[in-house]
């Protein structure tokens, strides 16, 4: 069985950078990126934009998707054997799946903003991390659906999606979880 994970940290008003596309330091905090290293472990694939990366010292061992659209379809990336470029235009998530070798199991999609929005009808569950104490004013929103007149909370639950409770991450940094599954 397959599962579509999504996984991200977002400031208080919902940002996942700042305007120049740069995490800003009030979005990394130890616990957090304890919390979704150890997820990304578990997983089978990680599906990211181009100018997305987990990093961490077991990046290079990940089987990941990057999506991009210099290609028409599916290409191996020349510089990283585990890796593949995809276009969803050209193919679908199965045929990407597929020429990477990818079995059963937890498929782990950590943005950006359009890669987050596109999975939105498809996710099973999404890891909403929050930093309570960072604003980022005209920062990159976590779905493009985010802005004045909707939260991460409001896009997620209009797109079927329903909260579990809230788990402290690290309670002094004002860091928490909250699992949406459908
Ligand atoms: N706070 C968090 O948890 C979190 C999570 C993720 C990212 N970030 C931060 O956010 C920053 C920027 O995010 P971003 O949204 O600009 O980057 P992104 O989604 O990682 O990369 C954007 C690029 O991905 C490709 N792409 C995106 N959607 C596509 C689609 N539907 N079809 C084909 N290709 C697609 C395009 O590549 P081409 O230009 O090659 O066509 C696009 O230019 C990152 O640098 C990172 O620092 C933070």
């Amino acid at each position: 069985m397959r599962r579509i994970e999504g996984y991200v940290i977002v400031s208080a008003d919902g940002m996942i950078a700042d305007a120049k596309g740069v995490m800003p330091d009030s979005l990394k905090n130890a616990a957090d990126q304890r919390f979704f290293q150890a997820a990304l472990d578990r997983a089978v694939v990680i599906v990211h934009g181009r100018h997305s990366h987990e990093g961490g010292p077991r990046a290079a061992q990940r089987k990941r998707i990057i999506l991009t659209r210099q290609i028409a379809a599916i290409a191996p990336d020349p510089a990283h054997p585990n890796s593949l470029l995809w276009n969803p235009l050209g193919a679908s998530l199965d045929q990407a799946l597929a020429q990477l070798g990818v079995g059963d199991g937890a498929i782990a999609v950590i943005g950006g903003t359009d890669v987050f929005s596109l999975f939105l009808p498809r996710y099973d569950a999404f890891h909403l991390s929050r930093a309570a104490n960072a604003t980022i004013p005209g920062g990159l929103p976590v779905f493009a659906e985010v802005g004045p007149n909707a939260t991460p909370e409001q896009v997620l639950a209009r797109h079927g999606l329903r909260p579990g409770p809230r788990r402290d991450l690290d309670a002094d940094a004002g860091v928490s979880v909250v699992t949406w599954e459908r």
